[in-house]
């Protein structure tokens, strides 16, 4: 039995996953409720909170996996990029219990794994993706096109050159007074709007990158310029300017990745990060791949977030036989692929 155990502790969840030869068998997330109260995550709260859930979240997802901690073979953990104070609880616990275990132990970079995240199998007839694709990375700290060659070889070939697609979700509910975090309130209220209503600046920039801090500078300047006439613009208008934002962000997603698209002529594409959780750029990706003929893989909507499954996952098609890891290995906060 191949029985891999991931933990992912990167930013707000704890999550521990089993994968037993090659099927998901658990998948368990712990999401921190504190930071809400602060309109956006602490670091010092995350790591934590992560202190106090790694034991239960780690056990609980061997327990579901029906199998003993013993019966494990190796343990996959993400070691960056994230929170430095919450990849140590992660990297220390993953490092501790392989050693305790004396079982193999692979780092894993949190981006990768997201890239991954479609090879995660719930059943043994589930299908993958074919090698390579490309890949639409957007979640809260990153909008990225990358190009997945294989398992282990990943080219960025666009990425923001300053806010998230996320973050511009987030930093415009935020001005609207909507909670933290804003992307699912936005997604919710756009389907009760008009995506034409208003109009936000798109970025002039070239090649594949993208930018988001002009849209999020507009969509604040309407706000305030109606504002002087109308104290009550945002109530009377939230799922107009809802989904007009979710219509203009996604407008500037596919822009970047249909001229990726014509470049590198991919035959599968898959998006991923919380952002692919968001309901129109589901739709959009759907209609834009089978507009082109090119196979889609959009992920269940528990995939999309940080989570363990794609961890295992990543670990388990990077690892190479005989390999034991490395157990002097930092975690690291920032990196590429
Ligand atoms: O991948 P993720 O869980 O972690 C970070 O990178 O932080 O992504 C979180 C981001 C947040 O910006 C959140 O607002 C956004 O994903 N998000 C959404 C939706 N669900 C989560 N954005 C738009 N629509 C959604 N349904």
């Amino acid at each position: 039995m191949n029985a891999i155990l991931g933990i992912e502790s990167s930013c707000d969840d704890t999550s521990a996953a089993v994968i037993i030869d090659g099927v998901l068998r658990s998948n368990v997330i712990a999401s921190q409720k504190v930071h809400e109260a602060y309109g956006g995550v602490v670091p010092e709260l995350a790591s934590r909170a992560h202190q106090q859930n790694i034991l239960p979240v780690v056990s609980e997802a061997i327990r579901q996996a029906g199998i003993t901690k013993e019966q494990l073979t190796a343990i996959a953990y993400t070691r960056g990029p994230g929170l430095m104070g919450s990849l140590l609880v992660g990297t220390s616990f993953a490092k501790g219990l392989a050693l305790g275990l004396g079982i193999p132990l692979i780092d894993v970079n949190h981006l990768q794994a997201h890239a991954l995240s479609h090879f995660v199998k719930e059943s043994e007839t589930d299908e993958v993706p074919e090698f390579p694709y490309m890949c639409l990375l957007v979640s809260g700290g990153n909008s990225q096109i990358i190009l997945v060659k294989s398992a282990v070889e990943m080219e960025i070939i666009g990425r923001t050159i300053d806010d998230a697609a996320g973050e511009a979700f987030d930093k415009c509910a935020k001005v609207m007074g909507l909670p933290y975090p804003g992307g699912p309130h936005i997604d919710r209220l756009a389907a009760e709007g008009n995506p034409k209503a208003f109009r936000f600046s798109k970025p002039h920039i070239d090649g594949l990158d993208y930018s988001f801090s002009g849209l999020k500078t507009s969509f604040l300047y309407t706000l305030r310029d109606n504002m002087r006439t109308d104290p009550d613009f945002i109530e009377k208008n939230k799922a107009d300017l809802a989904a007009s934002l979710q219509h203009t962000i996604i407008e500037i997603l596919l822009h970047k990745l249909g001229k990726a698209v014509d470049m590198h002529h991919p035959k599968h594409l898959a998006i991923g990060g919380g952002v692919s959780a968001n309901s129109g750029v589901r739709d959009a990706i759907a209609a834009f791949c089978a507009e082109r003929g090119i196979r889609a893989w959009i992920p269940k909507r528990s995939f999309t977030t940080d989570n363990a499954a794609m961890v295992a996952i990543a670990g388990a098609m990077r690892m190479q036989p005989g390999e034991r890891g490395d157990l002097s290995l930092p975690p690291f906060a920032r990196t590429e692929l």
